[in-house]
């Protein structure tokens, strides 16, 4: 029976491997084994409680501030423990963290074979997203099975010359997620405090933007509320206290926009499912906006989801106040801009990313 350990360490990939630790437990033909490694803690914890998932190991390396060099170094010296303890046949890691590419690089020292799951997204510049870029390049030349979630992810990895036989197309495992999490019935006292008003959810914690890009976000955002009585912001914010700190100086003492704390991925995907829009620099939120039929405006310069622009759901906007402030506004005054970016559409999959992923690694192939 195959050995099959999944590792992950911070929120976007807690969404994304709970559901696939769910269908890999279900079978029979295969043992699963869990280890996170605590890269984040609460907003790791929140999403685990969540899954109902209880992880075998627990690196549990988080620190306030923790640096790049903190993260890569506790997760090498902890996944070479835990690899020689559980000697497992495959070891499967999700996207572009630094927990992804330290946990990669520990199975690849050990000779363990690596699962990339969310393989081959690419800018191709690997100071945007930064450190991400360079972690998933970095993981995509040393892993053995590649799943990739769309066609776009897949050409990137054969351009790169990774072997036809290694890829397979399987949907993103973000789409598995909302399936569970999106209900009909849901209340909130954030939600009372927004009815009757546009609600627009923001979220924003990219390391590049830290310092004055955040600020000059925030400025823009602030300027449209201002000028729109009908439109309430909600803000949960990342725990990191930089982001914190920003948001504290910039957005602040207005009674329309709310900054809270991060919310379970239940709660936060039922607000996403009835918000007016979105402004985000987040990765996952970018899979998730286009089968909510959500617009959604990028906070960044690029993205590696060109996706969800082809599909028409986002329009990448960078940092800049006066483009967020224009594009910002657009949306709010544009009803045929509105409507043409909130057609749901789903580039991403049919939900059943887990699925075949659990099949091609018990059975080579997917059954699906
Ligand atoms: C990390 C990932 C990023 C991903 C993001 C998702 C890296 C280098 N970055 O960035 O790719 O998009 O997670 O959110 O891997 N903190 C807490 N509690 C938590 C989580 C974070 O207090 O549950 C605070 C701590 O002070 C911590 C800081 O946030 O030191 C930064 O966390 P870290 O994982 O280093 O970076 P992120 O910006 O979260
Ligand atoms: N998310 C959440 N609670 C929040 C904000 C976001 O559950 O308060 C979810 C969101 O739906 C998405 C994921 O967290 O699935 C994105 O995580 P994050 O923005 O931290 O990381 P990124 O996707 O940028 O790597």
């Amino acid at each position: 029976m195959k050995k099959i350990m999944l590792v992950f360490g911070t929120r976007p990939e807690a969404i994304k491997m709970c559901p696939l630790v769910n269908e890999l437990k279900s079978r029979r033909n295969a043992e699963t084994v869990v280890c996170v490694t605590g890269q984040h803690r609460e907003m790791l914890k929140q999403v685990l409680d969540v899954f109902g998932v209880k992880p075998d190991y627990d690196l549990d390396i988080m620190n306030q501030g923790q640096t790049l060099f903190d993260v890569t170094e506790k997760v090498m010296r902890g996944m070479s423990e835990v690899i020689s303890k559980v000697e497992p046949d495959v070891i499967l890691v999700h996207g572009d963290t630094t927990t992804t590419f330290a946990a990669a690089l520990a199975a690849y020292y050990m000779g363990v074979p690596v699962g990339h799951v969310e393989a081959g997204l690419r800018t191709y510049d690997v100071h945007s997203p930064y450190p991400e870029e360079f972690n998933r390049q970095a993981v995509g030349s040393i892993a053995d099975y590649n799943f990739a979630p769309t066609a776009v992810a897949r050409d990137n990895l054969l351009r790169e010359g990774k072997k036809p036989e290694s890829i397979f197309v399987t949907g993103n495992t973000a789409i598995d997620a909302l399936g569970t999490t999106v209900v009909e019935e849901f209340s909130h006292p954030d939600l009372d405090w927004a009815d009757g008003s546009r609600l627009v959810i923001l979220t924003a914690h990219r390391r590049e933007s830290w310092g004055e890009p955040l600020h000059s976000i925030f400025r823009g955002i602030r300027r449209v509320v201002e000028e729109f009585p009908d439109v309430k912001v909600l803000y949960p914010i990342h725990l990191n206290p930089l982001v914190r700190r920003a948001a504290d100086a910039t957005l602040t003492g207005m009674d329309r926009i709310r900054l809270t704390e991060p919310m379970d991925v239940m709660v936060f995907h039922n607000f996403l499912a009835r918000s007016y829009m979105i402004l985000t620099d987040s990765g996952g939120i970018q899979e998730e906006a286009p089968s909510l039929g959500k617009p959604v405006l990028v906070l960044r310069e690029v993205t590696e989801r060109p996706e969800g622009v082809a599909a028409g759901t986002l329009k990448v906007i960078g940092t800049k106040e006066e483009n967020i402030y224009r594009e910002f506004k657009a949306l709010l005054t544009d009803e045929k801009l509105y409507d043409s970016m909130s057609r749901a559409k789903n580039p991403y999959g049919d939900g059943l990313a887990s699925k075949r992923i659990a099949d091609i690694l018990i059975y080579g192939k997917t059954k699906i």
